[in-house]
């Protein structure tokens, strides 16, 4: 029998998990569990780059593990885990650390938006961050990294640190890919449709826990298209907030842009963009219920990141032990 192809992402339980981490990810996360091996994990060793309240994080990693539940990922089928709970993260970090040069970290897109955006708080974690991501990703040997656009130079270095590695001490790290998914998974702010849908920017971003009535408004607030035309037609360069909520439309009920513009084309506007926000509504009423529903079974929640901290320690291990004796490390 082949062996399946191994798939690994991560999410920072930074914000509240919302309908682009959905539909950008976790929802083709959902599609692809039976045909890969999987580690998903909350990132929260990576969001201390910034400062965050305690409990807030705490909560958070929690409720966000309940909602990758809730989406669908089957805790029997994927290894769900919190990257804090697997020490070899931090481990193999430091030692890519010293195979990753200042020069490649200076040039992240991300360290220069994030230094910009906190000047107060330039520690040296935002900057090594990349040599942290690159063990995430290393320590399981992943075929695939889901990622999107905004972390596909972290990959791009991911690789070149690997390599880098590889030539001096053979073939340790299997070189992963980027998956980068197909377009119309990208969901953009539904008040500035040229960018991508972000917490920061909350009346632009719905969240998955949001209650329908907020979620309702965010639509009918949404920006449709200066043009004079008031037509639902697929044309991202020239009405780049109807083509988001088409692509929204499209993912959440299946339908074909070909066949909104049929539903929607003569009618403008006005009735376009409250249908959207039912169609969201449905389609995250049963994820908001059971999400509820699974984050008051403490218990359960518990044993399902300790089952996968577990496995993904084994995994992680076997990564780490390897790198440890190359380089010299005298074996416990
Ligand atoms: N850096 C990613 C983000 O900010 C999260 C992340 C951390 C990640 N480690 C990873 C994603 C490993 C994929 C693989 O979105």
């Amino acid at each position: 029998m082949d062996e399946k192809k191994v798939m690994l992402s991560g999410i920072q339980p930074s914000g509240d998990l919302h309908l682009g981490n959905y539909l950008g990810a976790i929802k083709n996360w959902v599609d692809r569990t039976d045909e890969f091996d999987n580690y998903y994990f909350m990132a929260d060793m990576h969001t201390i780059t910034v400062r965050q309240n305690p409990a807030d994080l705490r909560r958070r990693t929690l409720e966000q593990l309940a909602q990758y539940i809730a989406c669908g990922l089957d805790p029997d089928k994927n290894t769900l885990f919190i990257q804090s709970h697997v020490h070899q993260h931090a481990e193999l970090g430091w030692v890519l650390q010293c195979y990753t040069m200042f020069g490649e970290l200076s040039r992240m897109t991300q360290f220069k938006d994030k230094s910009a955006k906190h000047k107060e708080n330039i520690n040296g974690g935002l900057f090594t961050y990349p040599s942290l991501m690159a063990a995430d990703i290393l320590l399981y040997q992943p075929d695939f990294v889901p990622v999107g656009e905004d972390q596909k130079q972290h990959c791009e270095l991911t690789r070149d640190i690997a390599q880098r590695f590889n030539s001096i001490y053979g073939d340790v790290f299997k070189i992963p890919e980027p998956y980068i998914p197909k377009a119309g998974a990208r969901v953009m702010g539904l008040t500035a449709p040229d960018s991508k849908m972000s917490k920061s920017m909350p009346e632009g971003c719905v969240f998955l826990m949001e209650k329908p009535e907020d979620i309702q408004r965010k639509f009918k607030r949404a920006i449709t298209d200066s043009d004079t035309e008031n037509c639902v037609r697929y044309d991202p360069a020239a009405k780049p907030g109807v083509a988001n909520l088409m692509s929204i439309y499209s993912a959440v009920t299946g339908k074909s842009y070909e066949t909104i513009e049929q539903e929607f084309g003569g009618c403008g506007y006005g009735k376009f963009k409250p249908a959207v926000g039912d169609a969201v509504v449905e389609c995250l009423r049963p994820i908001r219920e059971e999400a509820t529903r699974i984050l008051a079974d403490k218990a359960y929640l518990e044993s399902v990141y300790k089952a996968g901290a577990e496995k993904a320690s084994y995994v992680a291990n076997k990564t780490l032990r390897k790198v440890y004796k190359k380089i010299g490390f005298v074996a416990r």
